[in-house]
């Protein structure tokens, strides 16, 4: 009992960590100010069993921010931020009706993910992964065949860009020092920063036309799920490569593993997948030109630090009853 009495002190403000594997640079900062409990597990019951009490929600999982969870932690919680710059998994609308500010993590991420995507990229148009596969199944020819395992240049090349936000903005500017003929992007609207990038704003019909490269950068919405489908596709060029850093669900799978395996695209470079964990039969793991990383795009020890950082000092202005730094308007 004096444990609980001593954690859920009453002149200090609780903050309830969702996910106990939070850089530590989060609980020096909110200490000062806040009791900090963290998560005893991953899952879902553990963080309904302990949010009761809390003041503040330190997201960082791929799990539903709901209502049940708003409702577990009670009527005094007044702060919600996730340690993401995607916010697709939280109920934007429970939070407002509520009253509850909420914030997520833009651009200290932008960099790492970026270079993900140029990683996954460049892997799957010059066929890194089957290159492995050969070197493995000792069929590394012996002798130089010129035809073999021969890829697509990006130098030259005319990408495209869905979604022209912090990230897209990153890969637009690492694809200039690959030299690219042209940079397409689509969006809502044209933007002054594509206009500086040299990057040409098009419909998504003709950014899917195109392209050589394509880069998913959107924010999974109802809009977005599913944008790349079967006739996305069928209208790509059959020597193109999509790219994947967003979220799984931008991309039919099922559409996107039937494209591969016909050849009505050249490769895919996947950071996001459906589901994940990515079953381990899935059809996906049997194609030699599929790059895949498991969605570790913001996974480096100083990005993650700064979202860690960035969420703390969101939940701190909250709790002060001041704008957060990066507000979702809700
Ligand atoms: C993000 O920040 O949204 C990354 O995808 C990690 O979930």
């Amino acid at each position: 009992l004096i444990g609980i009495v001593s954690c859920y002190n009453m002149s200090r403000p609780t903050v309830f960590i969702a996910n106990p594997s939070v850089p530590k640079i989060a609980f020096d900062i909110l200490q000062d100010v806040a009791n900090v409990v963290s998560v005893s597990g991953y899952d879902r019951e553990s963080i309904l069993k302990e949010v009761s009490g809390a003041d503040a929600i330190f997201w960082a999982s791929g799990l539903k921010l709901d209502k049940e969870i708003l409702d577990a932690a009670g009527p005094q919680l007044r702060v919600v931020a996730t340690m993401s710059v995607g916010y697709n998994h939280i109920d934007l609308a429970e939070l407002k009706s509520r009253g509850i500010p909420f914030s997520n993590t833009p651009r200290v991420l932008d960099n790492a993910v970026a270079d993900m995507a140029l990683y996954l990229a460049l892997g799957a148009s010059r066929r890194c992964f089957e290159g492995r596969q050969q070197i493995e199944k000792g069929t590394w020819k012996k002798y130089f065949d010129t035809q073999w395992l021969l890829g697509r240049d990006i130098s030259g090349s005319t990408v495209g860009i869905i979604g022209l936000g912090n990230i897209g903005q990153a890969i637009a500017r690492r694809l200039k020092g690959f030299d690219v003929a042209r940079i397409l992007y689509t969006g809502h609207r044209e933007k002054a920063e594509g206009k500086e990038l040299g990057a040409e704003f098009v419909n998504l019909d003709t950014l899917n036309r195109e392209s050589d490269f394509v880069f998913l950068a959107a924010p999974l919405t109802n809009e977005t799920r599913n944008i790349c489908n079967e006739e996305f596709f069928s209208k790509m060029k059959k020597t193109g490569i999509i790219v994947n850093i967003g979220r799984g669900e931008l991309i039919d799978q099922a559409a996107l593993i039937k494209a591969l395996k016909t050849g009505e695209i050249f490769a895919a470079g996947l950071d996001v997948m459906t589901p994940e964990p990515l079953n381990t039969d899935s059809e996906l793991l049997t194609l030699p030109n599929v790059v895949l990383t498991p969605h570790i795009g913001s996974a480096t020890v100083d990005t993650r630090n700064a979202m860690a950082e960035l969420t703390a000092k969101n939940i701190l202005r909250g709790l002060a009853g001041e704008e957060m730094f990066t507000p979702i308007q809700l």
